[in-house]
């Protein structure tokens, strides 16, 4: 008999692993090295960090939510409790984010650590737009980023904001989930100077 792979319970305020989860990880074993310093934003369960510490050399992972932080810790990596990078000042190889992308109204926000999720603000964009503005500092200049993206937070508004930014997105993975589409981007620096 095949050995069936268990999935882990979580403390109940901590993202469990979802189709999401999954497919950038698809993109990150594709993509690791072992000599890469990684860093996931929003770690989560640490279920992706877990794994890349298997593998690259030095992981860090980072999450706003102190249960997630736990989760995290005790499969190896080094968890840093911040909001995004903050704090960190040290640039990566590869850096890893599985952000929070639902479009979500003032009204529909519930107060507890789950929310820091889902809720990517009105647009959907919020957290993506404030990563934008750190991911130049944190990845080295050959460095590589995964972004998960929904079809629900508008793939091409999101790669506008990298552009904005001189960093060169694209599609690398994507995959149909119920009622909507999750892509992997894959994100660099524009060494030939974006107009
Ligand atoms: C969609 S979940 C992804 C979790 C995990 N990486 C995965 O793929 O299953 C987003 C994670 O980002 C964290 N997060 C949201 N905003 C954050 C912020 N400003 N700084 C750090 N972590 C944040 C949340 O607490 C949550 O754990």
């Amino acid at each position: 008999m095949k050995d069936k792979e268990i999935t882990p319970k979580y403390h109940e305020q901590v993202y469990q692993p979802e189709a999401d989860t999954y497919l950038l990880l698809k993109a990150v074993m594709a993509e690791i090295k072992y000599d890469d310093r990684v860093i996931e934003i929003g770690t989560g369960s640490g279920k992706i960090a877990g794994e890349a510490y298997k593998i690259a050399k030095s992981v860090t992972g980072t999450d706003i939510n102190p249960h997630a932080c736990r989760s995290a810790a005790a499969l190896g990596p080094e968890i840093i409790r911040t909001d995004l990078s903050a704090g960190i000042s040290s640039e990566f190889d590869l850096v890893i984010f599985n952000p929070p992308y639902l479009p979500t109204e003032e009204e529909e926000k519930i107060d507890d650590w789950l929310e820091y999720a889902l809720d990517g603000g009105i647009s959907g964009r919020e957290t993506i737009e404030k990563f934008a503005e750190v991911l130049p500092e944190i990845m080295n200049k050959n460095g590589r980023c995964l972004l998960l993206v929904s079809s629900l937070t508008g793939t091409e508004e999101v790669r506008n904001i990298f552009s904005g930014k001189k960093l060169l997105s694209y599609v690398i993975l994507s995959e149909i989930c119920e009622d909507e589409t999750l892509y992997i981007l894959r994100i660099v620096h524009d060494v030939c100077g974006n107009p």
